[in-house]
């Protein structure tokens, strides 16, 4: 079976009504990232860092995945499907795919702030100041801030150095290290792109574009390769 890389942002979710985060009315618009996705905005406000997340969770909870997810999931009968997604919602897990990897945290697990191995699932919606990991420690959202490393990169590029395809469906391609993965594409390895809006993206690569929605692309694209 070839393996087919799918790199995922928050378009994939927006049909599941999840907001994105640089459209028109989208989260970056409202928030600003400096007060609520930094360390520095942890040190200083945890509780407004903990209500921001936790209204994405609240609204994460009642989201559906949508037919991209659904698609995805279908392709793994043709392709050894690898999903690197840069969102922290669980959508495609809930759809069905098997083979996911979270760049930027998981919205329903929590951390230690004082051992960064302990990781919790979190019951409900709710992360609060007051709840602790097993060492006493002040649990904060398993998230990948602004300013942080991002631990499953290295992961993330071996597995796009091996991909025979790689689909992209809905970034803005504006956040790296995640932007730069489609660089370590081998040259032979078609690309392709699902976004209905221009994507300003920073590479040269040759890329096969389908300006659809992901529900709609997915579709697409499965006819494309099959
Ligand atoms: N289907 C597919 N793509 C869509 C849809 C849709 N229904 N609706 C919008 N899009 C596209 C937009 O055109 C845009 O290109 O999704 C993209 C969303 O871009 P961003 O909001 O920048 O989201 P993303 O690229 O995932 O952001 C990367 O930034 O703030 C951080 O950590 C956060 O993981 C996130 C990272």
């Amino acid at each position: 079976m070839k393996k087919l890389v799918v790199l995922t942002g928050a378009g994939m979710s927006a049909e599941s009504g999840l907001r994105t985060f640089r459209e028109m009315g989208g989260l970056w618009e409202e928030y600003d990232i400096s007060e609520v996705a930094t360390p520095e905005a942890w040190r200083r406000n945890p509780e407004l860092v903990l209500r921001f997340y936790n209204e994405r969770r609240k609204a994460l909870l009642s989201a559906l995945p949508n037919n991209g997810h659904l698609g995805l999931v279908k392709l793994e009968e043709h392709f050894k499907v690898r999903i690197i997604t840069q969102n922290v919602d669980d959508l495609h897990e809930r759809s069905g795919s098997t083979d996911i990897l979270h760049l930027h945290g998981e919205l329903r697990k929590s951390r230690s702030t004082a051992d960064p191995r302990l990781v919790y699932d979190i019951d409900g919606w709710e992360l609060k100041s007051g709840d602790l990991c097993e060492k006493g420690s002040q649990l904060r959202p398993h998230i990948v801030w602004f300013g942080e490393a991002v631990p499953n990169i290295e992961i993330a590029i071996s597995d796009v150095k091996g991909a025979d395809i790689l689909l992209i469906i809905g970034t803005s391609m504006q956040v790296y290290p995640a932007a730069g993965l489609i660089d370590y594409a081998p040259r032979h390895t078609p690309v392709y792109l699902i976004d209905p809006n221009e994507t300003a993206l920073g590479s040269t690569r040759k890329i096969e574009f389908i300006r659809m929605k992901a529900s709609e692309g997915v579709e697409k694209f499965i006819k494309m390769v099959l």
